[in-house]
């Protein structure tokens, strides 16, 4: 039986205590199995829904996250819904009906889940929304994610290094390049995407207005540079798009694409060295960012082709996961580190926010190596083990 959910805070030193340890040296790409929970359990059942399989960071959350909550002695009922907004509603009254003590959501459509969340509360059962703010509800009770606006001040630097107009810390260099990009924004029902957007465009905007930097294509609105659902097709077919009606004749060169998921970013490779830019960034291929440090396109970085990821450690995002679901199944309120930033449009939902690393061709050793992320032997493969 559950505790009341709103009883007092944990102490930061409890939640410390409380970090599992049970994610340690499981790289990203590491499996414990399809979600049935198993094993002796004391503490009921968790619901996590997870938006796709068809990106690896989720799968790799859903794992983690799992593994933690069994660690800690609960069942678990990890759902994917393969990017489809009626799996995942049908999925969550699943784990309502069916009893869930908890749910840990990461929305494909933040805005989707109203009469859900509302049910979890009728319920009183505690909504903890992962990674994608869940809007328009009362009824979402904590936050954890990494920092969204720093994320696309993160990519847009890393856009801004390659292009030499900054250096890695995002100082100026002074260089006087003029370099002409174009802007690739994620899906829009996704508040994340939104963060990530204005935290590049609020970088890159000097740039702009002092001439070292030009949309050719005219395309500067986030709703021109969205990408519905995050597909990779749909991305690369807009960079081919532009290529037709920008780039063709030789007249307008293309030096930088600002791409804010891995995925994304592949789509665009893809349709620059098919329209001949060349097959690496030394042989003509535009700075490419991206966000991630999904397996193909840390290969490809280290391969001189894409040139930067934002890393976002899924372990400790799934450990702040399972902290917050045990502070309120144990009758607390987790410890939040924002209680300012993320207004669902109903409320601003206390939130745990994690930092990111900028990776690059020279310090993928350091970052996703050393801490046992990805193995060397994988990332040679372009492949998860
Ligand atoms: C996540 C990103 C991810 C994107 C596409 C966003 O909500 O924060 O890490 O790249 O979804 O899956």
């Amino acid at each position: 039986m559950r505790l009341g959910k709103k009883m007092g805070v944990v102490a930061a030193g409890a939640a410390l205590a409380l970090t599992l340890t049970a994610c340690a040296g499981e790289g990203a790409g590491s499996s414990s199995g399809d979600g049935d929970g198993g094993g002796e359990t004391e503490g009921g059942t968790i619901g996590v829904a997870m938006p796709t399989e068809t990106s690896e960071r989720w799968i790799a959350d859903g794992d983690a996250v799992k593994s933690g909550l069994e660690e800690a002695g609960y069942d678990v009922d990890l759902q994917f819904a393969g990017d489809d907004i009626p799996t995942q509603t049908q999925q969550i009254d699943a784990m309502i009906t069916g009893g869930a003590e908890a749910l840990i959501i990461a929305a494909i459509d933040g805005t989707a889940l109203t009469s859900q969340l509302d049910a979890a509360a009728a319920a009183d059962i505690p909504v903890i929304s992962y990674d994608r703010l869940i809007r328009d509800s009362e009824n979402v009770d904590f936050y954890v994610s990494f920092d969204n606006y720093k994320v696309g001040v993160a990519q847009a630097t890393a856009l801004l290094y390659g292009l030499g107009l900054t250096d890695a810390a995002g100082e100026p260099t002074g260089e006087e390049g003029e370099f002409n990009i174009e802007l690739f924004a994620g899906s829009p029902d996704d508040n994340n995407a939104h963060f990530f957007w204005d935290g590049a465009m609020d970088t890159l905007q000097p740039f702009f207005d002092d001439g070292s930097l030009t949309v050719p294509s005219g395309q500067t609105e986030f709703d021109q540079a969205a990408t519905l659902r995050w597909e990779q097709e749909r991305a690369q077919k807009r960079m081919e798009d532009l290529i037709t009606s920008t780039y063709t004749g030789g007249d307008t060169e293309l030096h930088g694409v600002l791409a804010p998921y891995d995925g994304l970013s592949r789509g665009i490779i893809t349709a620059l060295t098919g329209a001949g830019f060349g097959d690496t960034i030394e042989d003509g291929l535009p700075v490419v960012t991206g966000q991630d440090a999904e397996i193909a396109s840390v290969k490809l970085i280290q391969d001189g082709v894409q040139q930067s990821t934002i890393f976002k450690d899924t372990r400790k995002l799934a450990d702040q996961a399972v902290i917050a679901a045990e502070a309120y199944l144990a009758g607390e309120e987790p410890e939040a580190n924002d209680t300012e930033t993320y207004d669902n449009g109903v409320k601003v939902v206390p939130s745990y926010l994690l930092e990111v690393d900028t990776v690059y061709s020279d310090n993928i050793t350091e970052l996703l190596v050393d801490s046992g992320y990805w193995t060397q032997d994988e990332i040679d493969a372009g492949q998860a083990e």
